[in-house]
Parts: structure tokens; sequence; C-alpha cells
């Protein structure tokens, strides 16, 4: 890739878009509630970059802040076409109730919206999500006969619905914690562990070998390893497609990488930062298994390392107690309480606090991501991206990046890095924020 300002080749935004959505739960039914009431004009879509954004082009004196929407060719929502997998037959409308996240008033008035959506057959494995059991669920041979039928799940969805694209985006439970291993290698491993039932390729892993393998962007919202192996990368490149994840930065770890990087900037020390939250949904019960959470602790103990690296400034964030817990406490539902106690130091030493209770709505915060991914992955494939898309990072707490290299946490520098590859997508300048030709210099 080269940074010369040309614009890449992007097929347009013809036909309808596909979004499927593996687990049809909480997040997902608030992003199809979210795209008909926006549809037809009951919101706005609040927290969408895609959708609310500008960004700027030029010099400041050049006053050129189009829409992202309308400098970059994303597909429109009234094209949008959404269907989704999971491991319950509930439809979008039963499990929206069940999740708890709409008021009574906005379920109704999208209730059309979520009834259409009637789930397709999960793969599941209950070794995988210990606190579920499903019962409506394919059932296999080999894990290579699973791919096989959600493969054919998403041929029967193109040609059902008459979409031109496709884009497919992981918002099912949280698996056990998994490390890559032997069979995860190189395609022809992973391939030969399908056809074994290999214990270790998770169900998160299948569905996205599927989606690959027919060239369809995937995105992960999930902290599981799933697409981020050397097998599914060497599959996305050979198909030349776009993949990235990890984990929906939403909550806490979205206050998180908000507010480190300021500490950060003015070189105030930090010791301890301690993170607690109680949630009361699906998604809470599921990370009561230990196996679980340590997915999820994992994703979200990684992302003061690398905003405040220690290793280069021992002295401010050399020695901090960073913990972070989460509680199922199920009369909260999905509106989650996220606390922190954070104790900085400044000057000579002397210690401060900062407490933070974000009384925050997960799946609020998710919905607008999803929408963003989806469309953004679709552009990216349009635009011949293939393999990780690290500009998307700003959407992850646990960004995938290529081997050997450190994710980027810091949210600007997320947004920055996000926008200056549209910018460059696009044929335009980067910007610097250099800012000297406004001083003759
Ligand atoms: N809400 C957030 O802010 C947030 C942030 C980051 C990550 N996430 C992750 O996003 C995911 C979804 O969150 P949610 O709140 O919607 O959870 P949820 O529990 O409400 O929904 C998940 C759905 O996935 C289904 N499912 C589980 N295994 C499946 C499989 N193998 N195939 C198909 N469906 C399957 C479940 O039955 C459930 O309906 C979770 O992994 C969560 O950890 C959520």
């Amino acid at each position: 890739m080269t940074t010369e300002t040309k614009p890449h080749t992007i097929k347009p935004a013809e036909g309808k878009l596909g979004v499927l959505l593996v687990g049809l739960g909480a997040i997902s039914t608030t992003v199809i509630a979210g795209i008909d009431a926006i549809k037809k004009g009951r919101t706005k879509p609040y927290g969408s970059l895609t959708q609310m954004g500008t960004i700027r082009l030029g010099k400041r004196t050049e006053h050129r802040s189009p829409m992202v929407k309308d400098f970059v060719p994303l597909a429109n929502l009234n094209d949008v076409e959404i269907a989704a997998w999971d491991i319950f037959p509930d439809d979008g409308y039963t499990a929206a109730k069940k999740a708890g996240v709409l008021n009574d008033t906005d379920l109704e008035l999208a209730k059309t919206a979520l009834a259409a959506v009637k789930p397709m057959k999960g793969y599941f494995d209950q070794n995988w999500v210990k606190k579920l059991d499903g019962n409506y669920v394919k059932s296999a041979k080999t894990k290579r006969e699973y791919a096989e039928q959600l493969m054919d799940d998403i041929k029967r969805f193109q040609k059902e619905r008459g979409v031109s694209r496709t884009v497919v985006v992981w918002c099912a439970s949280t698996e056990t914690f998994a490390q890559r291993n032997d069979a995860h290698s190189t395609l022809a491993k992973f391939e030969k562990a399908l056809e074994s039932n290999d214990p270790t390729i998770a169900p998160s892993m299948v569905y996205a070998y599927a989606a690959l393998k027919l060239g369809i962007p995937f995105a992960n919202g999930a902290p599981g390893l799933t697409v981020d192996t050397p097998a599914l990368c060497e599959l996305a490149n050979e198909t030349r497609t776009p993949i990235c994840g990890k984990d929906f930065k939403t909550g806490q770890t979205l206050m998180k990488t908000i507010l480190a990087p300021g500490l950060k900037a003015r070189y105030l020390g930090l010791s301890g930062w301690f993170s607690t939250n109680i949630l009361g949904n699906r998604d809470g019960e599921v990370l009561d298994d230990p196996g679980s959470f340590k997915t999820k602790e994992e994703s979200k103990l990684s992302v003061l390392d690398t905003i405040l690296q220690p290793e280069l400034n021992p002295d401010l964030y050399g020695n901090i107690f960073h913990k972070v817990r989460i509680n199922y406490y199920p009369p909260r539902g999905d509106a989650k309480e996220g606390w922190d106690n954070i104790d900085i130091f400044g000057w000579m030493k002397y210690p401060m606090q900062i407490k933070v209770d974000f009384l925050c709505r997960d799946s609020i915060l998710a919905a607008p991501i999803v929408l963003d991914l989806a469309l953004f992955m679709d552009l990216a494939k349009r635009a011949e991206f293939r393999g990780i898309q690290e500009w998307l990072s700003f959407y992850f707490k646990s960004p995938q990046t290529a081997e050997g290299l450190y994710p980027e946490h810091n949210l600007f520098i997320q947004e920055t890095k996000l926008k200056n590859t549209l910018r460059w997508m696009m044929g335009e300048e980067q910007i610097t924020h250099l800012g000297n030709e406004y001083y003759g210099m």
C-alpha cells in the first residue's frame, strides 16, 4: 500500500446490502429496531459515525467538512437487508422483548421489522459457552459440514432477498477463553481440523470460515479468538476479503480509552485503576462463567498498557494496579452500571482520585457500532481492501492487528486513523494537524 493521494477505485454501492448477524440477542435486536426507526424518521442515527459524522478535508480555511456518508460511497440504509442466526427460535420481536433494552413503545413501533427476522438455526457447541443450552441448532458430523451448512444459509439468504453484497457481524455470546494453537496456524491445518472435529475450533471460527470462503467480510464483536488467527487471515487474503475485531468498544472501556490518553498527554501518573460493573442481561449471565469472563477480562485489561506505555514512562506508569470485575446482577437487565476508581498522582507525587459512575446502556452503545462496521466493511470490500482492517480499531476494545504489531487503543488516534484512511481512499490529503501553513512557515 502507498500513501499517495490518488483515489482508489471503489465499486459503487449498487443493489442491496445483506447484513447477517450471528446471534439475535440484545445488540442485534436493538440494531434492527433502531434502523427501522431511523428509516421511518422516528429517530436520528445517534452514535453512528457513518450517519452523523463529518470529515474535514483540506486546509481549515477551505471550510470543507462533508458528511462521511456523502464523502465515501456507503450503502444506503434503505438498501440494507438484515437476517440472523441464533440457537433459540425466538423471532426478533420476542428476542427483543426478552432482552429488555427497548421500552414498550419502541418495541411496538418496531414490531413488524423485528418479528420479520426469524433466525436461521445456529451452530452451537456448549463446550464454548457453558451457560447456554441452545435448542435450535444445526446437526452435522463434522465441523466442515457445519461450515457448509452455514455457507448454504448465506447463499439462500442472498438469493431469497436479492442482495448483491453481504457482510457478517458476530453479535453472539462470548465463547470461552482460547489461545492460538497449531490448528489455527495455517489454512491447510485449519481445514484439516474442521474435518477431524478438532476441539480447538470454536463455532465462531466456523462461521468466520464460511463467510470468508464466500468472500464475505467478517467483523467480530465479541472478544473471542474467532478470526484472529493466521489461518483465517490467510483465507481472508486468499479470497480478498476484509476482516476486523475484536470486542465492540462500548461502556467502561470506551471511557477508559477516552480518559487514559488525557492523563498520559499531561503526564499525570497512575497508581491504580479499579473497574467494576453490574449487569443483568444474557451477556452478563454468559460472562458469569469463568471461561467466558477470562476472554472478556483479557480484552478489557489490555487497553491501558498500550495507551500509557509503562516501558517508556516507568516513573508514571510502571506500577499500576489494574483490576476489572464484571458482576452478573439480574435486576439491572441491560442497564449496566460501571464504576471506575482511578488513583492518579501529579506534581510532587500528590495523590488525586477520579470516580466515574457510568450508567450506560450496553446495547444502545453497541448498535451504532454494528451499523458502522457493516457499512465500512462493505465499503472496504468494494475498495478491494483485504485482510485485517486496522483502521476500524476505533470500534474495538481489542483491535486485531498484523502479526508483531501492538494495537492502538487511544480513541483519538483511532479516529484519526479511520478518517485518514477515508481521505486516502478518496484521494484527499491526509490531515496531520501540523498547521504551519497558516503562519507563513
Ligand atoms: N453490548 C455491548 O456493549 C457489548 C460490547 C462488547 C462486546 N459485546 C459482545 O457482543 C455479543 C452480543 O452481546 P448481546 O448483549 O447482544 O448478548 P446476548 O446474550 O443478548 O445475545 C447473544 C445471542 O447470541 C446467541 N448465540 C450464542 N451462541 C450462538 C451461536 N453459536 N450461534 C448463533 N447464535 C448464538 C444467543 O442465543 C443470544 O441470543 C457478546 O459476545 C458480548 O460480549 C457486547
